[in-house]
């Protein structure tokens, strides 16, 4: 049974209980009003998951702007999707670019990296990724809707939070980046926005869980299918003049937090006016199991770009270079092994990306800091205290938005290693009934939003961090709160 199950349960007992307790008659009335509410409710729920931007006052249209961010959420349903055979031998044949229609294949049949071994041929496989995702996006600025080569779709409830959509280009907010961190001239604190894409592949998941929008059910472990390929677009405040990789950098227009919410780690008060945010990172996440789930991997490939403006390609969306990839958190590097010495197995990173760092001069420029904790790979607006592989790992059904997405400041070296385990599909971070989100962690937001989001309609009360009164402006006064921290990180020196 889901925990939002167990709270509809609830629900109804203390409806019921009182009328058992009262009058004959009572009880068919309060029933009938019990499932109006919950029709209500599930027309609701409807109607959020269709939208594309808004939570409660905080997030809206600037003036003067007509039209916002939409979603595409009418996600392929599994037996949509033809099966993947691991086995099969890829085609012969050119990719997919710009000039070149996309073949109506087998989706397996366009993801060319699972020809390449990542541990001999990381650059090639990091090629093979972004000439994927790039097709048909780079030129229509990230806007799905208009790509003619593939469907792309973006997660769904990832609006119904203060760090969640904004309005204009769907950015969710990721994590305000601390002044110097990123290069000796970056003197205030600047923040990252971002946001993800799912192929049909991956975003079958979806259209399993939110077969029925209005009620969606999440009953067991999911387990993402080979060929499915994820990424996302990060986005910083910061300029040219801060951080001078950033030179000629591509942008897209955003309506941010003001400077003293992002200072206190949440987006919850947003500016009035869209502005430029300059590329600075591209995530991935690749199912790839050739290495099984186990010591040696976690079943998929993370990898990361970063922009470099020295380079001369003409698309300026081009002008990244590969940072590195991850296929496992190296579950024996213990903070012990890795100061006497010991390096990351699971994550390789590119020396052009180390000069790259080290040339901007920030704190970043420190080994300690570099990329992720123990050497493992982290993004360059990433928390250097944790690592991809790590901290998606805890992705779960997260529905009393009780997970944690590092190990707490005081853990003991075992307490910390349970954040570096390799699990698989079938292993989630909590066990018992807290399902497997198979590392998707906007798979695990949008729910926890969506759960949150329910509890608060149904007048509940949240047991894990959040309670809720009954008051509509206290209620929502706490809902706040409790998602109040940056989607990305929350633990900011
Ligand atoms: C401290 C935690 C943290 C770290 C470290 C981190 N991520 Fe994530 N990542 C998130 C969260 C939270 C989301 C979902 C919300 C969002 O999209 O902003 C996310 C979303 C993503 C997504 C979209 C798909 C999904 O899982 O939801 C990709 C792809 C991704 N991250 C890749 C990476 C890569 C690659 C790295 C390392 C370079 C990385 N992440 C490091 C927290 C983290």
């Amino acid at each position: 049974m889901s925990k939002f199950n167990f709270f509809s349960r609830v629900a109804s007992k203390r409806v019921l209980g009182g009328a058992a307790a009262g009058f004959v008659g009572a009880g068919t009335a309060a029933q009938q009003f019990s499932s109006q509410k919950q029709a209500r409710i599930q027309e609701d729920a409807n109607a959020e998951f269709n939208k594309g931007y808004g939570y409660y006052d905080v997030v809206k249209l600037p003036a003067g702007c007509t039209e916002g961010f939409q979603i595409k959420n009418n996600y392929p349903i599994p037996n949509q999707v033809p099966a993947a055979s691991a086995s099969r031998k890829l085609p012969p044949g050119p990719l997919p670019g710009p000039d070149l229609p996309v073949p109506s294949l087998d989706p397996l049949d366009e993801a060319r990296w699972l020809e390449v071994d990542f541990r001999t041929d990381p650059e090639q496989y990091c090629k093979l990724i972004k000439e994927y995702c790039w097709a048909g996006n780079s030129n229509n600025d990230f806007n799905i809707h208009k790509n003619k080569f593939r469907d792309w779709y973006h997660a769904p409830w990832m609006h119904w939070n203060p760090n969640g959509r904004e309005p204009i280009n769907g950015l969710t907010f990721e994590r305000p980046t601390p002044a110097l961190e990123l290069s000796k001239d970056q003197h205030v604190l600047r923040q990252a926005w971002a946001i993800g894409f799912y192929n049909a592949i991956g975003a079958s998941v979806f259209g399993q869980i939110w077969k029925d929008p209005g009620n969606p059910k999440w009953d067991s472990h999911v387990k993402f299918p080979l060929g499915t390929c994820v990424f996302k677009v990060l986005m910083t405040e910061a300029t040219e003049q801060e951080v001078p990789c950033l030179k000629g950098a591509p942008t897209l227009q955003a309506v941010i937090a003001t400077p003293e919410s992002a200072a206190m780690k949440t987006a919850s008060k947003r500016k009035d006016h869209a502005e430029p945010l300059r590329l600075l990172q591209v995530d991935f996440a690749v199912r790839d199991d050739r290495i099984p789930v186990g010591p040696d991997g976690n079943g998929w490939v993370f990898g990361t770009f970063m922009y470099n403006g020295d380079l001369t390609d003409q698309d300026p969306w081009d002008r990244i270079i590969p940072v590195g990839l991850q296929w496992g958190s190296d579950p024996q590097l213990t903070p012990t092994a890795a100061a006497a010495g010991e390096k990351p197995k699971q994550s390789w990173i590119n020396p052009d990306a180390d000069a790259l760092l080290t040339k901007l001069g920030g704190q970043r420029a420190d080994l300690t800091k570099r990329w992720g904790v123990g050497g493992r790979l982290n993004g360059p607006v990433d928390n250097f205290k944790s690592a991809c592989a790590s901290c998606h790992s805890v992705a779960e059904n997260n529905s009393k938005n009780a997970v944690e997405l590092l190990p707490p400041k005081d853990a003991d070296e075992s307490t910390f290693m349970r954040w570096y385990r390799n699990l698989g599909p079938g292993q989630s971070f909590s066990g018992g009934d807290n399902w497997s989100a198979d590392h998707s962690l906007q798979l695990m937001t949008g729910y926890t939003n969506y759960c949150l989001w329910k509890n608060s309609a149904n007048g509940l009360i949240h047991k894990a961090k959040v309670i809720i009164p009954f008051s509509t402006a206290g209620r929502e006064q706490k809902v706040l709160e409790a998602n109040s921290r940056p989607l990305r990180s929350e633990d900011v020196d």
